[in-house]
């Protein structure tokens, strides 16, 4: 389905990232894996080589928050793959006490990564088009007592992508965004350290979605050629499922 696509995947040493490389992978993407974690991203890597193809898929080692670093790996996938078509900007912590760094990383570096995606892949730019995913969450769309600045940087990232869906028409590139809610992934054990014992309680008891299910709804993106601006979420009760804001009909119709 995605033979000759290349795909760049930030946070992809574990987790979402992860998933979502191995999915795309499986359906005959290149992917290009950053992750800020050399050690297991390294690891994960070599894991996939011998899973897939030594030349299908490969690792550097990226802070998001580098501008530079950041510039340097998409020069480096194209150069290596000879394209680029995809761009999931999937990294992110949910840490409060360092909440300047987390927005940095959740909204500053999508921002980043999206505006790089944009001039890699326009077709105002000579590009081929492409499509760009950025991991929000249900945190996004609703308040979390215990993680506030985490979701507003989620909010952030919601209203970012939702407001570049005319980058369809303009620039051949389809921007959405995914909102899972708890993932069973590293970051929820950072999350839970700012919750009360009330709250943790209750999320020990949730069922937690499984990475591969929310990879699941990412390659539908990458796939549904007629979404743009589209909020995607992710839940245990519904599946894979499209937000609309209510009351407003004409954002509605024009996103799902
Ligand atoms: N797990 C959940 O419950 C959940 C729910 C909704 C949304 N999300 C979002 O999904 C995304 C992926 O998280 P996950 O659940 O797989 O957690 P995870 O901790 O398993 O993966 C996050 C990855 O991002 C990397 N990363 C962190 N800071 C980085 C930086 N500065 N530069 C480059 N890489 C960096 C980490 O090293 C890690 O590999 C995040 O944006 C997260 O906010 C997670």
């Amino acid at each position: 389905m995605l033979a000759g696509k290349v795909a760049l995947v930030t946070g992809a040493a574990q987790g979402i990232g992860l998933e979502a490389t191995r999915l795309l992978l499986r359906n005959g993407a290149k992917v290009s894996m950053l992750d800020v974690n050399e050690t297991i991203g390294k690891s994960s890597c070599s894991s996939l080589q011998k899973e897939f193809s030594l030349s299908d898929v490969m690792f550097t080692t990226v802070d998001v928050t580098r501008s530079e670093d950041l510039v340097a790996a998409f020069e480096r996938t194209k150069q290596m793959f000879g394209g680029l078509d995809i761009v999931l900007n999937n990294a992110g912590i949910c840490i409060e006490l360092k909440w300047k760094k987390m927005i940095d990383i959740n909204l500053v570096a999508v921002i980043e990564g999206t505006k790089l995606g944009v001039e890699h892949m326009s077709t105002s730019n000579g590009g081929k088009g492409g499509t760009i995913i950025n991991v929000a969450s249900m945190g996004g769309l609703m308040g979390m007592t215990f993680a506030p600045v985490y979701s507003a940087s989620k909010h952030g990232v919601v209203g970012f992508s939702r407001s570049l869906r005319e980058l369809a028409q303009s620039d051949g590139i389809r921007v959405n965004c995914i909102c899972p809610e708890f993932t069973d992934t590293a970051i929820v054990k950072d999350g839970m350290s700012g919750m009360n014992e009330e709250t943790k309680a209750r999320v020990k008891n949730l069922e937690f979605l499984t990475p591969e299910k929310v990879a699941e709804g990412i390659l539908e993106l990458v796939t549904d050629t007629t979404k743009a601006g589209a909020v995607m979420t992710v839940t245990i009760k519904s599946g894979i499922d499209y937000y609309s804001m209510l009351g407003d009909p004409k954002v509605t119709k024009a996103e799902v």
